[in-house]
């Protein structure tokens, strides 16, 4: 179970983040701070705390602050991202995690290794990593044996086609792993319940278990219904503006 959970507003400036769909139009601020309120009142109805970090104007994809840190129930790992334009966001994670986690609980990822916390899917103590574009062999490494050292486990997973691994992944725990594109077929996950996602609903396969609920971007019928067929309760979130940047329910809070 989850007690807390780490959000950032938005900055004005992300209007300028990074997408590979620039076809989707740059995100509206205003209905973009409107989504991030009800996506913390969302987490809220999960019973855990919010911890809502300002808005941080330097840099455009600062809301995503699931890639700047992962956080495990034995240390805090902070990353080092893999996007030039994201370079230091980590570092304004840091005094956050040291109200949670004691000096000694945190590791770091230094260069030439990268890795962003939207390539690391927990799984009780183990932890998968995608190798991306963001995220490097040397920054596996490193996380690795940073896991390692406290008690867990990791192992990588070469991507092919998506930004990060929790682009077509999400765990819903109790053995279920929702399932979309390159991921339907892989052998890495064939001991997890496969949950399938619609080929035409791909981006909703980026949902997040808190708690016992599963929050699930608004819009995406199937989806919803092979959640709630599984047995989970949903709470619908827009996304639509994060959409734009390549974002989705993962990428915008740390859980933990
Ligand atoms: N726009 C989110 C990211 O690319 O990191």
């Amino acid at each position: 179970m989850f007690k807390n959970v780490i959000v950032r507003r938005p900055s004005k400036s992300m209007v300028e983040g990074i997408t590979s769909a620039p076809e989707l139009g740059k995100p509206n601020y205003e209905l973009a701070l409107k989504q991030h309120d009800n996506y913390i009142e969302a987490l809220k109805s999960c019973g855990v705390e919010v911890i809502v970090l300002n808005a941080d104007e330097r840099y455009p994809d600062s809301c995503f602050v699931e890639d700047v840190a992962v956080l495990t129930k034995t240390c805090a790992i902070v990353t080092n991202p893999g996007a030039k334009t994201r370079k230091g966001e980590e570092k304004e994670m840091i005094d956050t995690l040291k109200n949670f986690y004691p000096e000694e609980k945190i590791e770091y990822i230094k260069s030439p290794g990268t890795i962003e916390g939207g390539d690391v899917m927990m799984v009780g103590d183990h932890f998968y990593i995608g190798l991306s574009e963001r995220t490097n062999e040397e920054g596996a490494k490193q996380f690795i044996k940073a896991l390692e050292k406290h008690g867990c486990t990791g192992s990588v997973v070469p991507l092919k086609e998506v930004l990060h691994l929790k682009t077509g992944l999400a765990y819903l725990e109790n053995n279920n792993l929702l399932v979309a594109g390159e991921f339907v077929d892989h052998p890495t996950f064939d001991q997890f319940n496969k949950i399938l996602i619609h080929e035409n609903e791909s981006y909703s396969a980026n949902c997040i278990w808190v708690n016992n609920k599963v929050l699930v971007p608004e819009g995406y019928e199937k989806t919803k219904e092979v959640i709630e067929g599984a047995g989970y309760e949903v709470v619908l979130v827009d996304t639509s503006e994060y959409r734009k940047l390549d974002g989705g329910l993962s990428c915008l809070s740390l859980r933990f």
